[in-house]
């Protein structure tokens, strides 16, 4: 019999007999009631029209859907080996734990990761390797135009605004980046009382300029400049794009748009708020290299740069050939990775559009040089920087400064349980929902954020010196070797 004849016949038959015998023992009605429920649901699922599953299977189809809802969890906890999850895979997630709980992060046994595998990168160790005394980890950024320079970390923690992340992640992060003394990008959604908790601050310009913005969205010259010029605020960072969802701007949900938040974006409250895929300050390199002109005068002159996913190289070379002939720099670039994090983003934006990090980093210091920019320019890197290799691998591949975004989620306690969209994150990281912030105690966290950057420096420091590399100028691609086997090499040599 079908689970739908089935279920039907059992309603005219069982479901009676269910009310009627505890009525006739003179029993407690309580077991009716339960299965009553399950008849009233089974009935519902027969007549609605939208779900086949639960018209096919009334009662029992809802199990596929509540195994859908929690597959993240039990791919996580059952079926992910210690090298194959995504985005971020187990190994590396207990590595940030362990750093961000200051203790020692040892793997027993031997590697778990397939070291014959084509594109595996290593990195050569010196025979007699002595400690490492970096002179520093600091490197200024602010070309000749900019009169306030800031000496940065070479890890920092990327944007993430408050609206995408709650109150307390947001202080957190700033309470840890005071402590380990490295700084905190704003995101596209302003600056927020929960940024300035001591820590340095790079305020971001997003593509609708919230927090800057008249009633009709655009740019506001005096908002900016009494922001920027606060004292917390070392540099600023114009967005063009992010590599999670390159060309297609943002969406801050209307249950998360609460009436404080959208106070600091100005905006309407509980409505769904789009940013524009850009900004419309700008629409070409020039008028782009005018508003970066605007924007540092009015900050008093601190450092300014862009974020940007590259895409189309001819475009890229185009700017920076604009930035030339104007006379007009950004201090920075920030190269996001296309296999970048965001908070919410189309999942074909995630998956199929942008350049990946290594390719896009390697061709934007490469096209700086070739115009004799480098030394004006300095070069951030973002996507997926959360161990000292990763680290080391994207200064080797040109970048002066790493952030990271998803790295320090990890330290404030993020479980990847991918809901960040819904405003029902489990840790309290990406949702406004009060009582699921209480489980986030910023004393802690805060603590946590600066252990993970410290001890990502650590590693990286002891990896450079197995290298036998004591200076950030040292490190350059050729320290990263790359396995391919012996097709995959033919096929190379044949495409260069
Ligand atoms: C929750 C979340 C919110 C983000 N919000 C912004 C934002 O407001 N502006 C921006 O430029 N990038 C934003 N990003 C992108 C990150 O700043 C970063 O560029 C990207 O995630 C790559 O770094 P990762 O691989 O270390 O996460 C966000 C990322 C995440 C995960
Ligand atoms: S734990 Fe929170 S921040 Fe982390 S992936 Fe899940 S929803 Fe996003």
């Amino acid at each position: 019999m079908k689970p739908r004849t089935l279920f039907i016949w059992s309603s005219f038959t069982l479901w009676p007999l269910f009310i009627a015998i505890p009525f006739y023992f003179g029993q407690s009605a309580s077991l009716t009631i339960i299965i009553s429920i399950f008849f009233l649901i089974g009935w519902y699922d027969l007549l609605q029209t939208k779900r086949s599953i639960l018209r096919d299977y009334p009662v029992v189809g809802h199990f596929r859907y509540i195994l859908r809802a929690i597959s993240p969890e039990i791919h996580q906890y059952f079926v992910e080996s210690n090298t194959n999850g995504v985005p971020f895979d187990k190994e590396s997630i207990d590595l940030i734990n362990k750093r961000s709980d200051d203790k020692p992060a040892f793997h027993p046994f031997g590697t778990e990761r397939n070291l014959y595998k084509n594109g595996y990168e290593w990195v050569a160790h010196k025979m007699f390797p002595k400690d490492s005394n970096f002179d520093t980890l600091r490197v200024t950024i602010g070309g000749k135009s900019c009169s306030k320079p800031y000496q940065s970390s070479i890890f920092n923690i990327s944007a993430m605004s408050f609206g995408a992340l709650g109150e307390r992640a947001v202080s957190s992060l700033n309470i840890g980046a005071r402590i380990g003394q490295f700084s905190h990008n704003t995101g596209e959604g302003g600056l927020t009382p929960y940024h300035k908790q001591g820590g340095d601050i790079v305020l971001q310009i997003g593509t609708a300029n919230f927090g800057f913005r008249d009633e009709n969205g655009n740019f506001h010259d005096e908002i900016f400049r009494e922001k920027s010029t606060l004292d917390e605020i070392k540099m600023i960072e114009i967005k063009l794009s992010q590599g999670a969802k390159p060309g297609h701007g943002g969406l801050l949900p209307a249950a998360k748009n609460t009436p404080e938040i959208a106070k600091i974006r100005m905006v309407q409250p509980y409505t769904d708020v789009f940013s524009p895929p850009t900004n419309a300050e700008f629409d070409s390199p020039k008028a782009l290299a005018a508003f970066i002109d605007r924007v540092r005068k009015l900050s008093g002159g601190k450092p300014v740069g862009i974020k940007l996913c590259i895409g189309n190289k001819k475009e890229f070379l185009e700017l920076i050939t604009v930035f030339k002939d104007e006379g007009i720099f950004p201090d920075f670039i920030t190269v996001d990775a296309a296999e970048g994090g965001t908070g919410a983003a189309p999942v074909e934006y995630t998956d199929y559009i942008g350049m990946r990090g290594e390719e896009a980093l390697k061709f934007v210091d490469e096209a700086l040089r070739e115009l004799g920019l480098r030394e004006e320019i300095r070069v951030i890197y973002s996507g997926k920087v959360f161990s000292g290799f990763t680290l080391l691998k994207a200064l080797c591949f040109g970048a002066d400064v790493c952030n990271g975004a998803r790295g320090f989620m990890f330290a404030l306690g993020c479980i990847q349980s991918l809901r960040c969209h819904t405003n029902r994150c489990p840790t309290g990281v990406a949702t406004q929902d009060e009582t699921l912030q209480n489980g986030l105690v910023s004393q802690e966290k805060s603590v946590r954020v600066a252990n993970f950057h410290k001890n990502t420096l650590k590693a990286f420091t002891d990896i450079a010196s197995t290298l036998g590399v004591s200076s950030l100028n040292e490190l350059n691609s050729s320290l990263i070797h790359t396995t391919y086997s012996k097709i995959h090499e033919r096929l190379r040599k044949r495409e260069k």
